[in-house]
């Protein structure tokens, strides 16, 4: 039998894990593990999965599925009832491979945690019609408007007195900005040019167009895991999603404060519904006020600003640049530090 020390940092998980060995006896389960099945280590260590979990006749198709062929299988509701306890409900993933020594691994999550990451779908369907019907809406406007600047500028050529033009004018400017309003909500629709890209040049890249403008009071440190591979990307439009995410935090630093690009590696992410053995990870991480509570589930949306003279299209622009990427972006703040997090298929 294995030690269990070999396994220690397994114990750390949220998410359940349970070892089967090669003669087919369980060997380990983390806490979160005996949590979620509701039965202690000590009566199942030792014993035969077969004799333990066998009856589970949807959990055994779920691993002989992954031993056939040799791949990473998810199963996201499956009812696991062992020792005659009450079956509880779980999502479960059976992995065959990279796993030494045993024969699988089964990963085990509650169900709700299925049922945060359908909200989350949720919440980015709810995203995506709301930017397409801004968009439609922006289409809608744009030509009557040229319509409106037309007309104003050949009754300012009309008008006898000069004191007149000032509301012409009015006219005229205010319709360029809405025009130009317009165009922004209309640019993200082009299809991504896909290279090889190296991540840490994109920062770089928006480290010195941020230096250039910002006030001196703001750092940029860089932490960077250099041994990270290239990423299949278009890299004019993670300059732009960055930038757009690091601007938020230079302007909420207020002049002052600490900006830090960090890049990791990330494993076992699941990304638009699709689990990844390695990510990678980008933090933008600011020392500023934090994302106003308010705001907070609603910064993707288009429109949404907390800041005076905002357009509120930077988020949005940039999550859906990202998930052209086939990435994603998330954030966690608070008072003194806000994280926003990218990751992207390695
Ligand atoms: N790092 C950050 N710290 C604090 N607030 C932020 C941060 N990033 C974004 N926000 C909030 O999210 C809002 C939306 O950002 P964005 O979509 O770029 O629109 P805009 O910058 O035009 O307001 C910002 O106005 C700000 O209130
Ligand atoms: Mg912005």
């Amino acid at each position: 039998m294995v030690s269990n020390t070999l396994y220690a940092a397994y114990d750390v998980l949220p998410t359940g894990v349970l070892l089967v060995g090669d003669d087919g006896h369980v060997i380990y389960l983390n806490s979160a593990a005996e949590t979620l099945i509701g039965l202690s280590g000590t009566l199942l260590v030792g014993q035969p999965f077969e004799g333990l979990f066998g009856h589970n006749t949807e959990l055994v198709a779920a691993i002989n599925a992954a031993r056939e062929t040799n791949e990473t299988v998810t199963e996201h509701d499956l009812p696991i009832q062992v020792n005659g306890h009450p079956p509880v409900r779980v999502s479960c993933t059976v992995l065959v491979h990279d796993c030494p020594g045993c024969s699988f691994l089964l990963e085990l999550r509650p169900v709700d945690q299925r049922l945060r990451i359908a909200r989350q779908e949720n919440i980015r369907a709810q995203q995506e019609a709301s930017r397409e019907l801004l968009r439609n809406l922006a289409h809608e406007i744009k030509n009557p408007l040229g319509g409106i600047r037309g007309a104003a500028q050949l009754l300012e050529h009309e008008l006898s007195r000069e004191s007149l033009r000032e509301y012409t004018q009015v006219i005229i400017k205010e319709a360029d900005r809405l025009q130009s309003l317009m165009e922004r909500l209309l640019t993200p629709h082009r299809i991504p040019k896909m290279s090889l890209v190296n991540i840490h040049e994109v920062l770089e890249r928006v480290r010195s167009l941020l230096l250039a403008e910002t006030p001196r009071g703001i750092s940029i440190r860089r932490d960077y895991d250099i041994s990270l591979p290239e990423i299949k990307a278009d890299s004019e439009q993670l300059i732009q999603a960055v930038l757009n995410v690091a601007r938020n935090a230079v302007q909420a630093m207020k002049g002052e404060g600490e900006l830090i690009f960090r890049t990791r590696a990330a494993r076992q992410v699941t990304l638009g519904n699709r689990r990844h053995r390695l990510a990678m990870r980008v933090d933008i991480i600011d020392n500023g006020p934090g994302i106003p509570e308010a705001l907070r589930e609603q910064i993707f949306f288009p429109l949404v600003s907390g800041r005076e003279g905002g357009s509120g299209l930077g988020l949005p622009l940039a999550q859906t640049l990202i998930a052209q990427n086939n990435g994603e972006i998330e954030f966690d703040s608070m008072p003194g530090q806000t994280v926003f997090s990218l990751y992207f298929p390695i």
